[in-house]
């Protein structure tokens, strides 16, 4: 089993694809993940499993990878275990940013339903959301993780790969939408918007449940309160910024209540 471990996740479920049907039944999506080069081992560690569930799907896995033969289930030593999860001080600031975000994801269906009816009221809607997008979301939020959290650990590692990916499938998605909107392509407008979304959605998730309990999981105290006074520092910087964003999703939140 220890071979397994320390292999690649990708090469294992081209060998073995029941593989990556098990890691999908236990809500680890190593099959449609665009980077892949966790190890095994490594999976079982970010997604911090329980014990039992742990236990659970190491013995599916051996059925799997062994069909022939019962084999020991080998102890995976964990770093800090925590089953319910409590987010430190920086890490809760970045969750909460995420709730802002998750605020406009869930208007894009109606803006895009605007553009579809009444396009020409749903423009400055757009402009609104694209400023939004790039100011609090990318510049402020997304920034945040990339110049100052990442940078506590790994960038080659796979889960940051998969993070900075997914950054900057967004910003090519914003990218695209601001040229459509030139253009007053309402379709095109549309179909961005709704990939953004289901990025960011999908994005917020993985970064809530799996790379910031881990982050926190390998963040020391004295790191926790170093990040803390960077994050202050680029709130402090970026002034009023996040306020005035939040009143526009405000707006957008009353113009789609009627
Ligand atoms: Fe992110
Ligand atoms: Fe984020």
């Amino acid at each position: 089993m220890q071979e397994y471990l320390q292999s690649n996740i990708k090469d294992i479920i081209q060998q073995f694809p029941g593989v990556g049907d098990l890691l999908e039944e236990h809500k680890i999506a190593c099959v449609s993940c665009g980077v892949g080069t966790c190890l095994l081992q490594d999976i079982m560690e970010i997604h911090n499993l329980s014990q039992d569930q742990d236990q659970e799907l190491m013995t599916h896995l051996s059925r799997i990878l062994y069909p022939d033969r019962e084999i020991e289930i080998p102890r995976i030593e964990r770093k800090r275990k925590s089953t319910a999860w409590q987010y430190s001080p920086p890490i809760k600031k970045l969750v909460k940013e995420h709730s802002l975000i998750k605020r406009l994801l869930k208007l894009v269906p109606r803006l895009i339903d605007e553009l579809a009816i009444h396009p020409k009221d749903a423009y400055p809607l757009v402009v609104g959301a694209i400023e939004f997008i790039r100011s609090f979301a990318d510049r402020f939020h997304h920034a945040k993780e990339e110049d100052v959290l990442f940078k506590y650990f790994d960038g080659n590692a796979a889960i940051f790969q998969v993070m900075h990916q997914d950054h900057e499938k967004a910003r090519s998605h914003v990218r695209a939408l601001q040229r459509a909107l030139q253009e007053k392509k309402d379709r095109t407008m549309g179909d961005h918007l709704e990939a953004y979304r289901d990025l960011l959605v999908e994005h917020i998730k993985k970064e809530d449940e799996v790379l910031y309990p881990w982050i926190d999981r390998n963040l020391n105290i004295s790191q926790v309160g170093e990040l803390f006074a960077q994050f202050a520092a680029i709130d402090r910087e970026f002034g009023g910024i996040p306020r005035s964003q939040e009143a526009f999703i405000q707006e957008l939140e009353k113009v789609f209540s009627k």
